[in-house]
């Protein structure tokens, strides 16, 4: 029987316990969340977890810019957060628009207040294994595996995407935990024959149910990192899918992780848990 990795009852979990943890501090967290331009997607994605924070007692900042904002602008309000107590996180969302130097802006955020771990900083940390903090998606996926109990150590892992938000950080997780990675991006030659010999396969390439049953062999774990929109004739006129066509692969596979309810809410969830750890360290 296929398991369901059910990222939406897991994170439920956390954030109940992150809520308790909280309680019986009467200063709580602070989170400031920096949005520039008016990207449907992100602002949905910053709506989502200006909720959560509610929800489980982080404050939120919000400092939400016009698409032409000054780089200026930004980086001095970031060197202002820094350096206010009341705020233990800075999240600067992404994608930034063109005319913005994303490296200069993410690395004027203070380290420890670096609560996605984008700082290059952080980025090295994380390459030598001596981080304190991870971009949420790939912690979410990792605490997604282990709450199934699933082995990585050994593994022949395949992870599709390299982007320094989702497919490196998470290849770098694994390789620390003695996984046999590989990454696969859209040069790629020939990707089915390597996604093949996959024993768990992570796919974050965005592309809509590409991945169906021609590219995995029997009896594999399946991790689905896509967040897709597609035009159907519902209310709403799209539906969100993953980047793993589920039906088609679902009897297949040993454990799949469903779009929407996968890793989507784990990458909420552990943005909190970064916010409040940084706030119990501070
Ligand atoms: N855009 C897409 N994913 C993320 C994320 O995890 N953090 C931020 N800051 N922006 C994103």
């Amino acid at each position: 029987m296929t398991i369901i990795l059910d990222g939406k009852k897991l994170s439920n979990n956390i954030k109940e316990e992150l809520k308790d943890k909280l309680e019986k501090y009467e200063k709580k967290p602070g989170l400031a969340i920096i949005l520039v331009g008016n990207k449907p997607d992100s602002e949905i994605y910053v709506r989502m977890k200006k909720k959560a924070c509610k929800y489980v007692g982080i404050s939120n900042f919000d400092f939400h810019y016009n698409k032409d904002t000054k780089e200026e602008i930004i980086i001095d309000k970031i060197k202002e957060l820094n350096k206010d107590d009341n705020i233990n996180g800075i999240l600067v969302q992404l994608p930034l628009p063109q005319h913005l130097n994303k490296d200069k802006i993410l690395n004027s955020i203070k380290i420890e207040k670096d609560i996605d771990g984008f700082h290059e900083a952080n980025v090295g940390k994380l390459t030598l294994n001596k981080f304190s903090v991870c971009p949420c998606t790939p912690t979410g996926v990792i605490k997604l595996l282990d709450n199934y109990n699933i082995e990585l150590k050994g593994k022949n892992i395949v992870v599709i995407g390299k982007s320094n938000i989702v497919g490196l950080p998470l290849s770098l997780l694994l390789l620390h935990r003695e996984a046999t990675v590989t990454i696969c991006h859209s040069n790629t030659i020939d990707l089915s024959n390597i996604t093949k010999n996959a024993d768990i396969l992570i796919s974050a390439c965005g592309q809509p149910e590409m991945i169906n049953s021609n590219y995995i062999k029997d009896n594999i774990i399946i991790i689905d990192i896509g967040i897709n929109r597609i035009n159907c004739d519902n209310k709403k006129g799209y539906k969100i899918v993953g980047d793993v066509d589920y039906n088609d692969v679902f009897n297949k596979v040993n454990a799949i992780s469903p779009v929407p309810g996968g890793v989507g809410p784990m990458t909420i969830a552990m943005l909190l848990e970064n916010c409040v750890n940084n706030f119990l360290n501070f």
